[in-house]
């Protein structure tokens, strides 16, 4: 027997029955971005390794265990048609898949000078898509995963009103999709020159005789990113950590933006809980860090993490004399339809055709068509089935109506109107039956919406 291949460990197939959540989330997430100013944009899946190593830390896990090359090695029938066509850009670099795509979104911002729509000064972005990472694969982790984010990015973007919109955004989205109440916690990393500071700070003060008594990660990590040990779980870790992670250097300055972006969003009401030992695991960050959870997701219950990263700009290539602001967020999709169960909405189509002999299955096509054409969701089955098997199978599609050709309606033009809730059937004129199902679908579509809401 042939091998049989299964889906790579740590990716999944999203199934015909789960497609309808995915389009119903991404269209609400497309709907509200706009609603908030932002604008798609769609960024290639792989980019130069040296891109992730720049923006993220040579420094932090995600590019020092889990980017996911795509290598250089090919055939060698490729690699003669590759040199003889000339088209060997694509292998030349050392290209990873994207882990995240707020490097790229920056990349992209600088390479084709993004300039936001109407203040011509702030560039807001969305993006829908895959992303990638070499992680070991767990409940609510995987190898590939999608993302919904936006980034906020201009000169002189450095408003705290803009972290809360951002931060606002993110909550709107998260209620939109159903998660039950996600819990933000935010944190202030203070600017480049505090970070440096703080470092030292941590590196060579009080806390750096705790060093031996911290876990081997940090250990590690005090030497390479020390930031990462504020983080870390581990009850011994935490309880050293917590005696120094409230007294960190930050500027006045920093701690003035910090508080004014808590203010901001508690004019708008959004509740949130000031967590000192948020880090985050990405190095781009400046000032404000968030993390939103749910419930019900196991140890992975971060939905969706964010904050701002003003210098990130500048580190990618962003021109020297502008003084650049960005903040954005990224929500793991697969973790919000994991926080709240899946859910199957409606399935189209709307119609199912049964023709009660093969002979009248040339009509029945006729008239499946038609509907279609006419953007009324119908399916028929081609098999020669008896009427029982196919009012079953229009059953199991959970269809509203049922349109039967039999010996009379053939004979006299009509077909018979089944109304599959109602258990009632009637026989309309076949040149009517157009506008009769257009009205009949948009009110079950109607009705369905707001059994679903
Ligand atoms: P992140 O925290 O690495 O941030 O990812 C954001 C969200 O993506 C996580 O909260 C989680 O819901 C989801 N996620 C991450 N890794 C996985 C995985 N292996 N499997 C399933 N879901 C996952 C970022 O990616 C930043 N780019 C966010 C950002 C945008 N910051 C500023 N702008």
């Amino acid at each position: 027997m042939s091998k049989q291949f299964i889906v790579p460990r740590g990716t999944s197939d999203i199934l015909p029955d789960v497609v309808p959540l995915w389009e119903e989330l991404e269209s609400k997430a497309r709907k509200i971005c706009k609603s908030y100013g932002y604008r798609e944009i769609r960024t290639p899946i792989f980019e130069e390794t040296a891109l992730f190593k720049r923006s993220l830390g040579q420094t932090s896990d995600i590019v020092n265990k889990q980017l996911l090359y795509v290598t250089s090695q090919m055939p060698e029938s490729l690699a003669k048609a590759s040199a003889s066509s000339n088209d060997e850009s694509m292998f030349m670099y050392e290209h990873a898949l994207r882990p995240e795509a707020t490097a790229s979104v920056v990349r992209s911002y600088i390479e084709n000078s993004l300039l936001g729509v109407g203040t011509r000064s702030l560039s807001k972005l969305f993006y829908i898509g895959p992303m990638f990472r070499g992680e070991r694969p767990q409940k609510g982790r995987l190898r590939q995963f999608h993302q919904i984010g936006v980034e906020a990015i201009g000169p002189n973007s450095t408003s705290p009103f803009l972290d809360a919109e951002v931060i606002a955004l993110a909550m709107h989205l998260l209620k939109e999709f159903g998660v039950k109440e996600p819990k933000l916690k935010i944190n202030s990393l203070g600017s480049k020159e505090d970070k440096v500071n703080i470092s030292i700070w941590l590196r060579t003060g009080e806390f750096s005789k705790h060093k031996n008594d911290l876990c081997e990660d940090c250990q590690s990590r005090f030497e390479r990113n020390v930031f990462r040990v504020l983080d870390c779980k581990k009850e011994g870790c935490r309880k050293i950590v917590s005696m120094f992670v409230k007294n960190l250097p930050l500027s006045t300055e920093s701690q003035n933006y910090f508080h004014q972006v808590q203010s901001a969003l508690k004019s708008i009401g959004i509740a949130f809980e000031v967590s000192p030992h948020l880090v985050r695991g990405l190095d781009y960050y400046t000032h404000t860090v968030f993390e939103i959870t749910a419930e019900g997701l196991g140890s992975q219950d971060a939905v969706g993490a964010g904050g701002r990263y003003n210098g990130l700009v500048h580190d990618l290539g962003g021109k020297e004399k502008i003084d650049y602001g960005a903040v954005g967020f990224a929500l793991g999709i697969e973790r919000i339809l994991l926080s709240h169960g899946h859910e199957i909405p409606w399935q189209e189509p709307d119609i199912f055709i049964i023709a009660m002999k093969e002979e009248y299955q040339q009509n029945a096509f006729l008239l499946v068509q038609q509907l279609r054409r006419e953007g009324i969701g119908s399916d028929m089955n081609y098999d020669n089935l008896s009427f029982k098997t196919q009012l079953n199978h229009a059953n199991k599609m959970n269809v509203y109506y049922v349109l039967i050709l039999g010996e009379d309606e053939i004979k006299n033009n009509t077909v018979a109107l089944k109304d599959m809730q109602a258990g009632t059937q009637v026989t309309v004129e076949l040149k009517n039956i157009v506008s009769i199902l257009k009205d009949k679908v948009s009110e079950v579509r109607k009705l369905r919406r707001v059994a679903r809401n």
